[in-house]
């Protein structure tokens, strides 16, 4: 039985994490599952938008996979973690935009792979946290560099060193989580803003996106010149003259 479920339709791949016995933990084999389905998605041409989610309606994933880590010497720790780092880094690279829609517990791992996507829905059930430490551990897979990035030093050691868990409510105060909407609705929500995205100039999107992540590590200045750049090289493409052209003629563009 595979632990991944991939849905793809009109340019859209949903990719569930569907381990519901163990509220969607993480083992090695799910994290090489998930690196897969994920490496497709972003290798495929058609796909302008990628939704990532947990099977069940309690967990989106409850971290890494406890029982397996109790067993792991610190080579295997390495790898293990390694292979997270590998994942996290792959979705949070991906040239189109990805969205986690969190249903639910997402603890340490879970957290950690919500980080790395480029947009947060949740759930108002949805419970964040990285209690590493209450297991003698730190987060393994980024926790302690994007946690710190998204929502500031002083709520990230708070949240790691403290090992405590903060509602949906708290986590859109803070600035984890973009959106909290009722369970009900909140894959409606991803499908709507996916289809929002994928509606826009396909290149435009990937181009904006590259711009923000590259911004991250530079300075103000170099950020602003690298987006002069790309700017500047959008002028003259076809999708540039669709969109611009579409405007003048007061109709939708057409980019796909
Ligand atoms: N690893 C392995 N199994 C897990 C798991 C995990 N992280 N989280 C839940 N499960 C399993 C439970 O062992 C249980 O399985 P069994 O029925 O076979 O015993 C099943 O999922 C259901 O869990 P519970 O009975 O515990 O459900 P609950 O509703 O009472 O509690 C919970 C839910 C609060 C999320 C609790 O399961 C829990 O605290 N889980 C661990 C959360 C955690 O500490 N995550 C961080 C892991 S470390 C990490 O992620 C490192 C890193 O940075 C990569």
């Amino acid at each position: 039985m595979s632990f991944i479920l991939i849905e793809k339709s009109n340019h859209v791949t949903t990719i569930t994490i569907n381990r519901p016995e163990a509220l969607n933990a993480m083992n090695l084999i799910v994290v090489g599952e998930l690196h897969k389905a994920v490496q497709t998605a972003v290798s495929d041409a058609e796909i302008g938008a990628i939704i990532i989610t947990g099977a069940g309606d309690k967990s989106f994933v409850a971290g890494a996979d406890i029982k397996a880590m109790s067993q792991m010497t610190k080579t295997a720790a390495r790898e293990f973690g390694r292979a997270g780092h590998d994942l996290l880094n792959l979705i949070e690279n991906s040239p189109n935009p990805v969205i986690a829609a969190i249903n639910g517990f997402a603890l340490g791992g879970g957290t950690e792979i919500s980080l790395a996507c480029h947009i947060r829905l949740a759930a108002e059930n949805a419970i964040f946290g990285q209690p590493e430490v209450k297991l003698g551990l730190i987060p393994g897979w980024g926790g302690t560099q994007r946690l710190a990035r998204l929502v500031g030093k002083g709520k990230a050691i708070e949240m790691i060193a403290g090992g405590g868990i903060i509602k949906s409510d708290e986590a859109l105060r803070i600035g984890l989580v973009n959106q909290v909407v009722e369970p009900s609705d909140l894959i409606p929500l991803a499908n709507k803003l996916a289809e929002k995205i994928i509606q826009n100039g396909p290149a435009a999107v990937r181009v904006a996106l590259d711009c923000i992540r590259r911004g991250q590590d530079l300075s103000l200045t170099e950020g602003l010149e690298y987006e002069l750049e790309a700017f500047s090289q959008l002028f003259g493409t076809a999708e540039m003259l669709e969109g611009t052209k579409a405007f003048v003629e007061k109709r939708p563009p057409k980019f796909r």
